[in-house]
């Protein structure tokens, strides 16, 4: 079978990277993919755009391809999934109307609010005078949210009421984040630790994958702006057994319960964002699909084949499929361009990857890099996420810094603290 990952980031090079390692896999194809994807055996990148419908319907005509997985969220928003399989294509991801429990925060809340799924308390607001308003009544710490994606920016935790009242205007007002921000959802503060739970669901069925931590904000010690994601672990020790049951029970499966009864079935990837409280977990956010930089640590340790779980999940009948994790944990190191999350060059010719994937475990995913003329070259924020296994946590870390540190472009930044929170849970620093 040939199979489409549409997306480019470093999360498209992972899912591609674990589906050709499939034996029933001919050819994993990248719209538009990135250089990462065209150098794996059975890769191929096309320049398609996700977000052209009809273009992609054509490259699955030509290319005969038998299933589509969609990455990012912006065509599953826009209802990409529903478009293919009405012409009777087989697609992994949630429909348009399951995809906005990523796509308007609003909805997720009221939908978490009918469904009794715990998370923040929080109100809706069209008027950046009433939100104001609210945050003078409520007070501070309070967290100011833009309801439409924002690609993880409409977000501030603001620790006073100026600070909340200006994050209110700046997005109500001054319009930063366009269309998605003339709507706010302002929520309760949550304190806790924070955590990923993806799982793979048919509609009815839901497999919760190995958990994972990300680490968002730009510099060591959790300080400075949020980003995409500048590293990942797994499996997150802060997720306990019984942690981990109670995701299920109360958050996961209510989900895709209720999604079900409101005639939106969820198939694909729901990603729980969860924050782990002396309450027990709350939700932070839905997403509704593949975590970056989370899948690049998840997948690593899956020791099943991927392919026919993710036609489970687009046909049904997920429950009769194994999915088995290796006990090894792993870790992802981002290595990002100078200036990210705010502005960046690109172009800086990159170095090193192959001396890095000479060490064990290692495995280098392409974020945001092109060929330019025979050479590698930065083409993004987050460039490329240095990827180690190892026998404990404190092996993982040390194999991706070895193999981060044998790789150069001018501007590179990295965080040095990835894994750090794990580490200390388990003792170990
Ligand atoms: P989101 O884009 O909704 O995941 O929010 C980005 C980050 O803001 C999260 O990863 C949390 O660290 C923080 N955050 C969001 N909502 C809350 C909340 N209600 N309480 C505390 N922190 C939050
Ligand atoms: N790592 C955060 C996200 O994928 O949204």
């Amino acid at each position: 079978m040939k199979v489409l990952v549409i997306g480019s980031g470093g999360r498209e090079h992972a899912l591609a990277w674990k589906i050709a390692r499939s034996a029933s896999v001919e050819q994993v194809i990248g719209a538009p993919g990135n250089p990462g994807i065209a150098s794996l055996d059975k890769g191929l990148c096309v320049p398609v755009d996700g977000m052209d419908f009809a273009a992609v319907k054509a490259l699955i005509e030509d290319k005969d391809i038998g299933l589509t997985v969609v990455g990012p969220e912006a065509p599953l928003a826009e209802g990409l999934v529903d478009y293919l399989s009405e012409g009777g294509d087989l697609v992994f991801g949630p429909c348009r109307q399951a995809a906005q429990l990523e796509g308007s925060k609003a909805f997720a809340k009221a939908f978490m609010r009918r469904h009794n799924i715990p998370t923040a308390d929080y109100a809706v607001f069209d008027s950046a005078e009433e939100a104001e308003r609210h945050v003078r009544e409520n007070g501070a710490p309070i967290v100011v949210k833009a309801d439409g994606l924002a690609a993880g920016k409409g977000v501030t935790v603001a620790m006073t009421e100026e600070e909340a009242v200006a994050a209110i205007r700046e997005a109500m007002i001054g319009g930063v984040f366009g269309d998605a921000g003339r709507r706010v959802v302002l929520e309760e503060y949550m304190t806790g630790e924070e955590a990923s739970i993806l799982a793979f669901c048919d509609g009815e069925t839901v497999v919760p994958m190995a958990s994972s931590q990300d680490h968002k904000p730009a510099l060591d010690g959790d300080k400075g702006p949020n980003t995409g994601g500048m590293g990942a672990y797994s499996p997150a020790p802060v997720v306990d057994d019984e942690t981990a049951r109670r995701v299920y029970d109360e958050i996961l499966l209510p989900c895709v319960r209720g999604m079900a009864a409101e005639g939106a079935p969820y198939k694909g990837v729901l990603y729980a964002g969860i924050m782990v409280t002396e309450r027990g977990p709350r939700v932070v956010e839905f997403n509704v699909r593949f975590g970056d930089p989370e899948t690049q640590v998840v997948l690593p340790r899956m020791t099943s084949d991927i392919v026919p779980v993710l036609v489970a999940c687009a046909r049904g009948g997920l429950a009769d499929v194994p999915v088995v994790y290796a006990d090894t944990p792993c870790v992802t190191v981002v290595m990002a361009s100078g200036g990210y999350p705010g502005a960046y060059e690109k172009g800086k010719e990159i170095t090193g990857i192959a001396e890095a994937e000479r060490e064990p475990g290692v495995q280098v995913f392409h974020a945001g890099t092109r060929m330019d003329g025979g050479k590698l070259v930065t083409a993004g924020g987050r460039v490329l996420n240095v990827t180690a296994t190892g026998a404990t946590l404190p092996e993982a870390i040390t194999r991706a810094y070895t193999a981060v540190d044998c790789i150069r472009f001018d501007g590179a930044h990295v965080r040095r603290d990835i894994g750090r929170k794990a580490l200390r849970r388990l003792g170990l620093a």
